[in-house]
């Protein structure tokens, strides 16, 4: 499992990650949602270490993968890019081309990463992720470039990556839609803190707070 305990991120005077407990079990996927600056990727960020807290504690009992809001190919082809993320060798070029074909991307396994579009580079994030195993995927917005379509396709390989491995999910996402596709759990953040939590039906179509209500209203829109 991921613990954090008393984690705290602060800017100057500013506090902007506040979250005195939260657990990610194994197999579970939990869903982060909240405005724009409420800390979601800061939260994500010091999770896969790339980031320092101010004070508290992360616990992990496993390997951590973690995919950022915005990724940057390497400069080499579309499969390359997979092939060279791969930590394992083993039937390595059958499971490529399998996730080429989950992710949509065959058709530009040889072209040059970087021309892909957008939503393309989206896939091939994730595709560079799922070659390998792992017991806890960090997914920062993962669809936030995507078509309705190739939100489909990235929703369905992340179910099936999670089937298949049994791993645990942190993901944030801007749509009520899929938080309620793949949630097991949904935390609505606000100004750092955990404003609200509990499963997608509870939380979506009956928050508890002011500030829930109104955030979930403006999402109403949206659906
Ligand atoms: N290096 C920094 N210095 C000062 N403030 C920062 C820095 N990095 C992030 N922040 C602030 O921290 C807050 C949280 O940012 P974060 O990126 O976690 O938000 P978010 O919830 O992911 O937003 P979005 O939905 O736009 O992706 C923001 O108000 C941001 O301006
Ligand atoms: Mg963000």
């Amino acid at each position: 499992m991921i613990k954090i305990l008393n984690l705290k991120k602060q800017y100057g005077e500013r506090t902007v990650l506040n979250i005195p407990e939260l657990t990610v079990n194994k197999g579970e996927t939990v869903v982060v949602v909240g405005p724009n600056g409420s800390g979601k990727s800061t939260l994500l960020r010091i999770l896969a270490g790339i980031l320092s807290k101010t004070d508290g504690e992360v616990l992990a009992d496993g390997e951590i993968y973690y995919m950022p809001q915005q990724s940057i190919p390497f400069s080499k082809s579309v499969k390359e890019n997979i092939l060279f993320s791969a930590k394992d060798s083993k039937e390595i070029e059958k499971r490529c081309d399998d996730i080429l074909s989950e992710l949509s991307l065959s058709h530009l396994a040889n072209k040059k990463a970087k021309k892909l579009s957008g939503g393309e580079c989206q896939r091939l994030a994730l595709g560079r992720i799922i070659i390998n195993q792992c017991d806890f995927l960090l997914l920062d917005e993962p669809t936030s470039a995507m078509d309705i379509e190739g939100t489909e396709i990235i929703e369905s390989v992340i179910k099936k990556y999670k089937q298949e491995t049994g791993c645990g999910i942190l993901m944030t996402t801007h749509s009520p839609k899929q938080a309620k596709n793949l949630a097991d759990r949904v935390i609505m953040l606000h100004e750092g803190q955990i404003a609200e939590q509990g499963s997608p039906d509870e939380l979506l179509s009956n928050p508890q707070t002011n500030w829930g209500k109104k955030f979930i209203d403006m999402w109403k829109i949206d659906t």
